[in-house]
């Protein structure tokens, strides 16, 4: 059975698709076999990220009934897998959220993990990821905007039965105003499973359409990303 896990957050940019990312390549590296799939129907940007501008064949079309599964899964150079969501306003508007549900059939049983990269907030995409995921990591940054309107996205994950391993703390180093880690923690009642500083290697990575612990495995925040990804190897033991 696979195990479908969202990456969520309530604010936008706060780093749910570089976490998709680097946590999917960090449990490949522990040997899981994990595919990557972009359900940000609106804004998508996870192939963008790992340097495909416009893929030909995308979830759009899948759900469409136009491509098969097999069509619409990549493979990228770092060795992810990944199913990328079309960046046309055109097919935006061809695509229901409620649609969603197909493609989550159909990838069970395919990989051991599906990290699934969501759209911030609480609008009709994440309901419908909500309800098909099994576990929702939390991405927050520490202030406390961004972690007040993640407790909104949290609770919905709690309603749609997802458990909740934990809250990965990004760009921990960067707000005037911070948030300690307890008190986040104690705001969220999860605990913090990760924390990545702002890193410059991060952005210079995501240029050039890359994990930052393929072309940087020992760097800081790839380590944290190794650190999480085993954390989430034996959540469901503890
Ligand atoms: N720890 C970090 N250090 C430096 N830059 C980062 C870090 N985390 C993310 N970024 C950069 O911040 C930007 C936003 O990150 P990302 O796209 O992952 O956020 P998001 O939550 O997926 O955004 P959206 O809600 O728009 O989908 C990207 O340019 C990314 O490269
Ligand atoms: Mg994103």
């Amino acid at each position: 059975m696979t195990r479908f896990i969202a990456l969520i957050s309530g604010k936008g940019g706060v780093g749910k698709t570089t976490s998709t990312i680097c946590l999917g390549k960090a449990l490949s590296k522990l040997g899981k076999k994990v595919t990557l799939l972009d359900t940000n129907l609106m804004t998508p940007n996870l192939s963008l990220q790992l340097g495909f501008v416009d893929p030909p064949a995308t979830l759009n079309h899948f759900l469409r009934r136009e491509k098969e599964l097999h069509e619409i899964i990549y493979t990228h150079s770092s060795g992810l897998s990944f199913i990328p969501t079309s960046t046309s306003y055109q097919e935006v508007q061809k695509t229901h959220p409620q649609q969603l549900t197909e493609i989550f059939e159909h990838l069970d049983d395919t990989s051991e993990l599906v990290l699934v990269d969501t759209a911030n907030g609480l609008g009709e995409e994440i309901s419908h990821v909500l309800k098909n995921t099994d576990e929702a990591l939390i991405v927050v940054n520490p202030n406390l905007s961004s972690v007040m309107d993640a407790l909104k996205s949290l609770q919905l994950a709690r309603d749609n039965n997802n458990l909740i391993p934990g809250i990965i703390l990004n760009m921990s180093n960067k707000s005037k105003h911070k948030l300690k880690d307890d008190e986040i923690e104690k705001i969220l009642h999860t605990p913090i499973i990760g924390k990545i500083k702002f890193d410059k290697k991060i952005r210079k990575a995501s240029h050039q359409g890359m994990p930052v612990n393929y072309l940087y495995p020992h760097t800081k925040s790839s380590r944290e990303f190794n650190k999480v990804a085993q954390y989430i190897c034996t959540y469901l033991h503890k």
